[in-house]
């Protein structure tokens, strides 16, 4: 029998930082590859309405609130009256984006992997159509990522500017009075965190009984004390019923999570971040014999391949953290994978960064968990008031928490609260990568004067022994 050919070796459906990742990484390993994207610049969430232009926000915003506050004067440096251009501060954002979605055309052309522009269907397990057009593949890799989870009884309006989601919160048009955040998890917070620095008056209204559910119970308290006394008022254990908008303002209607009287809260505007759902619809995954979870989710096995042969996830649309460095190193994985070789991901080492200030990040087990696994603990802590660096730097909020196995002294999870948390969380993944304790880690040499020293430190305090507290 004559062998099937195709149009494509591998074609990967959506070009976020899991699919334009596989994408290129199955170029360079030669199999002809194209990926299909319906939106008008490539990146995904990531680079278009995620990661990066909120970063960029968090980053002018800070700039803003450090001048503004007068928080440079102790530094001997004076600045006159501080007037904020918001437009300016969102073209630099618009431009930051605009690079960075340039920079994946650019390197999808240098690696030749063919962008097929518009929505992609499943007609067959390797026939998908992409816009009019039918093509079909060896491979086909789902990476079509997440979009907003909707909260029921509350209607979106991004152009309207005033009850919006995590896109229309990057792009409003003046600094509202009162921001009502619906939801304290990370975007509640990284966002919230802008426009509060920008002069908003911000509430954050979360369900639960703690924000920042998924991370370290220490670092949880410590965060929320902290955003607090930055003037977010938290209402935590509470639900928003509704939210109806009248002229220019919003009214929210919330009550006790666990029932009881409402009441409501104006603004003038609402920002609905209580998390991100699959994106799976359209995609006629019954045509490719698959099915989802009931959270609309794909199923894959350790080599990210789906229920049906030659079709894969990864990324947003697969169960586990919805984090672009996973969907990148799912990328390389699945790519590897289908070439032959061996793509593992190790997914119980996957650092996790709230960009705040100070920031938050973790790393492997939280003490929560690691208690629930069964683990005896040691545990160390020390807090950057410890830190040489982080005095002379004035940035002394957080500490550095090792959690390691009382018997075998292995590394169990890191967690750390810091201005630098986001780039020290990298040494502690890395770490535990190669299987250290928590002795290794203290018998590191650390560069003095720096905030790294802290890791060291509370690796010394694992067995009491820290030197600077
Ligand atoms: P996505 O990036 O969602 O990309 C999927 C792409 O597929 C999209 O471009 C979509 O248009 C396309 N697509 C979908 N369906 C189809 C179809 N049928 N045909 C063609 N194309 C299709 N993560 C971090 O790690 N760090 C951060 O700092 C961070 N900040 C964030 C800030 C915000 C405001 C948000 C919303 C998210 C943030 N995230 C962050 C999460 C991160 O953006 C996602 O985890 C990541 O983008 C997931 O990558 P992905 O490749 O799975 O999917
Ligand atoms: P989230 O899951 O982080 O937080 C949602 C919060 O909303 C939870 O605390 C939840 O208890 C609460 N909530 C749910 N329903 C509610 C209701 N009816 N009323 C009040 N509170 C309610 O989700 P979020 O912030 O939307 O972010 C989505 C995802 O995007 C994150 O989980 C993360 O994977 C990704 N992301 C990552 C970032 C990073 O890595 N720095 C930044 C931004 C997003």
């Amino acid at each position: 029998m004559a062998e099937q050919t195709f149009d494509y070796d591998v074609l990967v459906i959506g070009s976020g930082p899991g699919g334009y990742v596989a994408a290129i990484r199955a170029a360079q390993l030669g199999l002809k590859t194209a990926c299909a994207e319906s939106r008008d610049t490539l990146g995904g969430t990531c680079l278009n309405v995620g990661c990066i232009p909120s970063k960029a926000l968090l980053h002018a915003s800070e700039y803003f609130e450090e001048a503004a506050s007068g928080s440079l004067e102790k530094f001997g440096v004076k600045v006159g009256k501080t007037e904020l251009d918001l437009d300016q501060m969102m073209a630099e954002k618009t431009k930051a984006v605009g690079e960075l979605t340039g920079g994946i055309e650019y390197l999808f052309k240098k690696n030749k992997v063919t962008w097929l522009k518009g929505r992609a269907a499943f007609e067959d397990a390797h026939s998908i159509k992409v816009g009019d057009e039918t093509v079909t593949a060896q491979s086909v890799i789902i990476a079509t990522g997440s979009s907003v989870m909707p909260l029921p009884g509350v209607e979106v309006d991004n152009d309207g500017g005033i009850v919006v989601d995590s896109t229309g919160a990057l792009s409003l048009p003046k600094v509202p009075e009162h921001m009502v955040l619906i939801g304290g998890g990370v975007i509640g917070l990284e966002l919230g965190s802008v426009w509060r620095r920008l002069g908003a008056k911000v509430t954050c209204v979360e369900f639960l009984d703690q924000i920042l559910p998924g991370m370290d119970g220490d670092i949880r308290k410590e965060g929320a004390k902290l955003f607090k006394k930055q003037g977010i008022d938290f209402r935590t254990g509470t639900k928003v019923t509704g939210v109806t908008v009248e002229g220019k303002k919003a009214i929210v209607t919330v009550e006790p999570a666990k029932g009881g009287d409402s009441e409501t809260i104006e603004a003038d505007a609402v920002l609905v971040c209580i998390g991100r759902k699959p994106n799976t619809d359209g995609l006629n995954l019954e045509a490719a014999g698959l099915k989802t979870t009931e959270r609309g989710l794909i199923e894959v096995d350790e080599r990210f391949e789906t229920a049906v042969d030659d079709v894969y996830a990864i990324g947003d649309v697969v169960p586990g953290l919805m984090l672009a460095h996973r969907a990148e190193d799912e990328g390389i994985a699945v790519a590897d994978n289908i070439a032959g070789g061996t793509g593992i991901v190790n997914h119980a080492i996957i650092p996790s960064v709230v960009y705040t200030h100070p920031e938050m990040a973790g790393v492997g087990m939280t003490e929560e968990e690691a208690k629930k696994a069964g683990h005896e603990l040691a545990i160390g802590k020390f807090p950057f008031m410890g830190n040489s660096r982080a005095k002379t730097n004035r940035e002394t909020d957080g500490f550095v928490k090792i959690i390691a196995d009382k018997e075998t002294d292995r590394v169990l999870g890191v967690h750390i609260i810091s201005v630098l948390a986001g780039t020290l969380i990298a040494q502690a993944a890395q770490a535990m990568e190669f299987g250290a304790t928590s002795e290794d880690i203290a018998l590191t040499c650390h560069a003095h004067p720096t905030h790294a020293e802290a890791m060291k430190e509370a690796a010394m305090a694992v067995r009491g022994k820290p030197i600077h507290i």
